[in-house]
């Protein structure tokens, strides 16, 4: 087997629940990667699973009144229905609950134990079931969990102990000389601080419910639901098992996981690794949450979103689409209902689905449904084919760098050009005149072959929608046939190719509600309309650091009768700001006004004075109101 291996996994879910979008968001982008991996020709293997065991998932089933392994059940077909929608092409599902799994841990946690890294003593701290975590008194958050804010309950109970503190150098040099090991780098950042601070021993085993892996020479004891948990990235990849596939395929190339749970895969997961002897992943990536209008998603806030409901109103591809277009790996993104239907809208019907049905069309209309050979290049010709060729590669770059996002927006930059080829280039015009034949059959081929590569291209974000675009082009429809070489190559579309009728890959979403109550608005007085900027995206506009900042001092600058010196708290931090709104303001009325403010723009020199910020204000001719945020901490975020 001569083919490179990549091995990718995402998180074990928590079968207490049904997951939500969050959830899916996740295991999407492992998705895209992996079938991106094999596009480029990659021997891939991708994990998933579920992670059944615990006191949170004893106490549910209890409440539920069956058992746990009953409860769990459920749970787990519920998350393999979920994936086959989703289309989530994993390649194997690891329950902890298997015998495979129970195996290995009982066999390392007894290896562990025999060299002398796990031993017992009598345990008191604080657990926060939801978490499944143990805390230090100190390390609490006003008596609460430090990550969930949930509460804690004191525990007493003699436990075994994993010496992590043993390896807290060897992690940290591991971690310094392997600069991707945590990734994105601001994470690395935390965890190399949080390991500085000093590893505690590790308490890894429970007497308090009995839903768990024995401890196998003192069996009133369960393994700690992470010790088990994380253990589960070598049970699948066939460690102690299968000699062969655990050689091929560990150490894994890239662990995903949210943000919250780094710390258990760049921490107690690599020095149970260094104490079994085992090689460590590659990568730990971190990603962002999905949030709801910029609250965490959970079911006591009631704001969570069932996927299998999105998938019903909107397809598969159409999420998958918004999920990987819209958050940038490692940031936070923002869910909404409204920005999905404007992604489906402007991004699949219009741009992609309008550049197939045009070309199809027009081919059938113009062409007898036949893809000519090209002939002689013109310079629009030549644009287009480089930029082809140049999305291929700028794709392939941003992919490698786990740039999801990157790779998709050179995607549909191209299909943009496409569509405005086709305007440029005036097939229908060229339809008229039989002497520009030859020209007409360039310009089609030209748009079956951006739209074959488009297709190849888009397989690992949307491979429902693939083999629907091969298809309409007259090209075997098989998504697993194609690879990212094919892509690269210009002209691989043969002359003479046969496309069937145009069908609509998007339709459009018309939103009744938002219809109506437009219909509902009275109509605005007339005034002439300031023109529209050009578009931002929603990266460059996240470049604008905006804070609420409170008024402390407003003063009038000497010399300058528009001018006002302002001193304003940011929450722990004093700024002095130069304004030009002493015509509209007395400084009196602006002490303890919580205004708005752009805390990172490059400091300016007026009259003097260094101006370090800029308060934002509502502008109409003569009349200005300073933009407010009435009792808003001082420093908080303004998006
Ligand atoms: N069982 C542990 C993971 C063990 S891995 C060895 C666990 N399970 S979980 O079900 O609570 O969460 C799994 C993953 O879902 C985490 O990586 C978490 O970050 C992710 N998400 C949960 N809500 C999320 C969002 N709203 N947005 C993005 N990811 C989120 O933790």
């Amino acid at each position: 087997m001569s083919k490179k291996k990549f091995y990718i996994t995402t998180p074990i879910y928590y079968p207490s629940d049904k997951l939500h979008i969050g959830h899916a968001y996740c295991t999407t982008v492992a998705d895209a990667l992996a079938r991106y991996k094999r596009l480029a020709g990659y021997d891939v293997f991708f994990l998933t699973g579920s992670d059944e065991h615990g006191q949170k998932i004893q106490r549910k089933a209890q409440e539920n009144g069956v058992s746990p392994q009953e409860y769990v059940d459920k749970i787990v077909a519920s998350f393999r229905h979920l994936w086959e929608k989703m289309s989530i092409s994993y390649d194997d599902f690891i329950r902890t609950s298997e015998a495979r799994h129970h195996e290995v841990v009982q066999t390392i946690f007894q290896k562990i134990y025999d060299q002398g890294d796990i031993y017992k003593a009598s345990y008191e701290g604080w657990y926060c079931t939801p978490c499944e975590t143990f805390w230090l008194e100190r390390q609490l958050s006003e008596g609460n969990c430090p990550d969930c804010g949930r509460p804690v309950e004191l525990l007493k109970e003699e436990s075994y102990f994993f010496r992590m503190s043993k390896y807290q150098e060897r992690l940290l040099a591991y971690i310094e000389a392997n600069p991707d090991f945590i990734q994105p780098t601001s994470r690395r950042n935390e965890m190399i601080n949080f390991i500085k601070g000093g590893l505690d021993d590790l308490c890894v085993s429970r007497t308090t419910f009995d839903w768990g892996i024995p401890v196998p020479f003192d069996t009133k004891h369960v393994v700690y639901v992470w010790f088990d948990a994380l253990t589960n990235y070598i049970t699948a990849a066939g460690y102690l098992q299968d000699r062969g596939k655990f050689a091929r395929y560990w150490p894994a190339d890239i662990h995903l996981v949210g943000k919250e749970i780094v710390r258990f895969h760049a921490i107690i997961w690599p020095v149970i690794l260094m104490a079994l002897g085992v090689e460590l992943p590659k990568m730990v990536y971190g990603h962002g949450w999905l949030v709801m209008e910029g609250d965490k998603m959970s079911k006591s806030k009631g704001n969570v979103i069932d996927p299998l409901v999105l998938i019903d109103e909107f397809g598969a591809d159409a999420i998958r689409y918004f999920l990987l277009r819209e958050i940038m790996l490692g940031s936070d993104g923002n869910f909404s209902r409204a920005a999905l239907i404007n992604r489906i809208n402007a991004d699949l019907a219009n741009d992609l689905g309008n550049l197939l049905h045009r070309t199809v069309n027009m081919v059938g209309r113009f062409s007898g449904g036949v893809v000519f050979a090209p002939e002689a290049r013109e310079a629009v010709d030549e644009e287009l084919v480089r930029l082809a060729q140049d999305t291929a590669a700028e794709y392939e770059r941003a992919m490698e760098r786990l740039e999801v996002n990157a790779a998709v927006k050179a995607v549909w930059a191209l299909i943009g050009r496409a569509n405005k080829y086709i305007d440029e280039t005036g097939p229908w015009a060229l339809a008229k005149d039989p002497a520009k034949k030859g020209r007409l059959n360039t310009v089609l081929y030209n748009l079956a072959e951006v739209l074959r590569i488009v297709a190849i291209l888009i397989s690992p974000f949307m491979p429902g929608t693939t083999p629907r675009i091969l298809r309409q082009l007259g090209l075997a429809g098989d998504a697993a046939a194609v690879s990212l070489n094919d892509a690269q190559r210009w002209g691989l579309l043969p002359a003479g190719t046969k496309m069937s009728a145009p069908e609509a890959l998007f339709p459009r979403i018309e939103e009744k509600e938002e219809a109506e109550s437009e219909a509902q608005q009275p109509a605005a007085p007339a005034k002439p309309a300031l023109p529209v900027l050009p578009e931002v995206s929603i990266e460059d506009f996240a470049k604008m650091d905006l804070r609420t900042a409170r008024v402390l001092v407003a003063e009038k600058v000497e010399k300058a009768d528009k001018l006002l010196k302002l001193t304003v708290d940011l929450g722990g931090e004093e700024r002095t700001i130069i304004s030009g709104i002493s015509q509209h303001y007395a400084p009196g009325d602006l002490v303890g006004k919580d205004v708005v403010m752009i805390v990172n723009l490059k400091p300016a020199k007026i009259r003097g004075i260094e101006s370090r910020g800029m308060v934002l204000a509502a502008v109409d001719g003569d009349k200005l109101a300073l933009v407010t945020a009435p009792g808003m901490e001082p420093g908080s975020k303004v998006r």
